[in-house]
């Protein structure tokens, strides 16, 4: 079978880029933990407020000195978050996230924190936060006239 040079050298350059695109793929989930997003736990989200943790948010220190957060979000709040979450620098916390009414989302800018909250499904993120600053939990998926102003802040100190 005859194929052109130029097709020849085409799929040369395709095998290559096929080949790049893999060794990436590989690497992220290898090196960087990259992997589809899965719900640790399903909830009712109508009993969200009355279930253990959620039923009492906010910040917990765990005995291997980490913290868990946990966090529900609600339009257009994030209760469990409050001028009390401050933790000391270098620490890792482990956030446990849901939602009672829309799907909302959750980014904390200079994190890799950029997941979904979605109701009756349970979000586990952690993040270790070396510098000490006030970070901002965004909402980033809207969720209705007052998205804009569902954030949250605390401190590493
Ligand atoms: Cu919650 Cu947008």
């Amino acid at each position: 079978m005859h194929i052109d040079k130029y097709e020849k050298f085409f799929m040369r350059v395709s095998a290559v880029f096929l080949g790049l695109a893999i060794v990436a793929l590989v690497l992220s989930v290898v090196g960087h933990k990259a992997a589809l997003p899965e719900p640790a736990e399903r909830i009712d989200p109508e009993l969200v407020r009355s279930t253990a943790p959620f039923d009492e948010p906010g910040l917990y220190e765990l005995d291997n000195g980490d913290y868990e957060a946990v966090l529900v979000a609600s339009a257009w709040l994030w209760d469990g978050i409050d001028e009390d979450f401050v933790i000391p620098a270098g620490s890792t916390v482990h956030f446990k996230v849901t939602s009672v009414d829309y799907i909302h989302g959750m980014l904390i800018p200079e994190t890799n924190i950029n997941a979904m909250v979605i109701p009756g499904q349970v979000t586990e993120v952690e993040a270790t936060f070396h510098d000490p600053g006030t970070y901002t939990l965004l909402c980033h998926e809207y969720c209705g006239a007052m998205h804009h102003t569902m954030g949250a802040q605390f401190t590493v100190e």
